[in-house]
């Protein structure tokens, strides 16, 4: 308490213990809390003055799939909040060879103060969840990516200074990460337009919940398979990569659907002229996004990236407080 009054923060109280496996598991102002409380820890660590709440905690970090940015950025922010972050690749676990997700949620819930787990399947990491007695964090499964989502919001409230009411359209595939782009940006109150190449559609389910949420919020959400549709009148325009990891053995036959989704000049042009560029990353430059766009100078590629830090700091300092 008194590091936190010495730093004039406030942590999210309400997810003192809780899993996210899915922004559909946090309320809006829990979201919005916490963007405002990245925005401070942000300042703090800039400042070189960033507190140690978390110190004496550990954060497992399971992964079953590549990372640059989720690995790192957890583990220096879990380094930055005076904690530890402790890598594990999946195939190095006893689960890796078979291990029930029962047994590993109960054994690491005596070991560790939080986990986090990039893994193939959204159901193991809930399974994971509903076994383990601390914190779960999804850094990334085959439906989901919120801790991305969380980066995405702050990102566009630094560059905007708002951003309800501001048009976002994601172009590209109906995958993980705009799934969770898009409850995050219905929460916040944004126009949400998504468009993808027939038969790469959103799911639907997720869709319709996030519609709601957005309309409850003054925003609003279409789908579409025209992303010039999308594009007009953007404050930002989003996209990534056309095969997502796991998905190789499409890859060319993603090339040939997803040609008249890449960002590009023409497409852009119809954006509004300040209209913010944004990508997860790792890109393709001149697959989903032209050269021209992704370096040019609307994009805002590298502090999105860098913002996964902040975010996840405001994340882990709410849950595992
Ligand atoms: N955007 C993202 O999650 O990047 P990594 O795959 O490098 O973690
Ligand atoms: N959709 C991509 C995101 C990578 C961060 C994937 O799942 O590979």
């Amino acid at each position: 308490m008194k590091l936190l009054e010495w730093a004039n923060l406030k942590v999210v109280d309400s997810l003192k213990g809780k899993s996210l496996l899915t922004l559909f598991d946090f309320s809006k102002k829990e979201v919005s809390d916490l963007i405002h409380l990245a925005v401070s820890l942000k300042k703090l660590t800039k400042a070189g003055k960033c507190p140690p709440l978390l110190e004496g905690k550990t954060l497992g970090m399971i992964f079953e799939k590549h990372s640059t940015r989720t690995r790192i950025s957890f583990e220096v922010g879990m380094k930055q909040l005076g904690g530890n972050g402790m890598f594990m690749h999946a195939r190095d676990l006893q689960i890796g060879r078979g291990e029930s997700v029962y047994d590993t949620g109960n054994v690491l819930s005596g070991y560790l103060d939080g986990i986090m787990i990039r893994a193939n399947s959204h159901e193991m990491v809930k399974e994971l969840a509903e076994h383990a007695s601390i914190p779960v964090i999804n850094g990334l499964t085959d439906i989901f990516h919120p801790c991305q989502a969380l980066a995405d919001i702050l990102t566009i409230h630094e560059v905007k200074g708002y951003t309800a009411g501001l048009k976002i359209a994601y172009i590209g595939d109906g995958n993980n990460v705009a799934h969770s782009l898009v409850i995050a940006a219905a929460y916040i109150g944004m126009h949400i337009a998504v468009a993808t190449p027939v038969g790469y559609e959103a799911d639907e389910e997720i869709i319709q919940k996030a519609k709601t949420i957005a309309l409850e919020n003054g925003g609003s959400l279409f789908v579409s398979n025209d992303p010039v549709e999308a594009a007009i009148n953007a404050d930002v325009i989003y996209t990534d990569v056309w095969t997502s990891m796991g998905q190789e053995a499409e890859a060319e036959k993603r090339l040939a659907d997803f040609k008249e989704f890449q960002i590009n000049d023409a497409l852009v042009a119809n954006a509004k002229s300040n209209y913010m560029f944004l990508h997860c990353l790792p890109a393709h430059r001149e697959e989903e996004v032209a050269t021209s766009v992704i370096d040019g100078p609307n994009s805002y590629i590298f502090q999105q990236a860098e913002n996964r830090l902040h975010a996840q700091k405001a994340l882990l300092a709410s849950v595992m407080a």
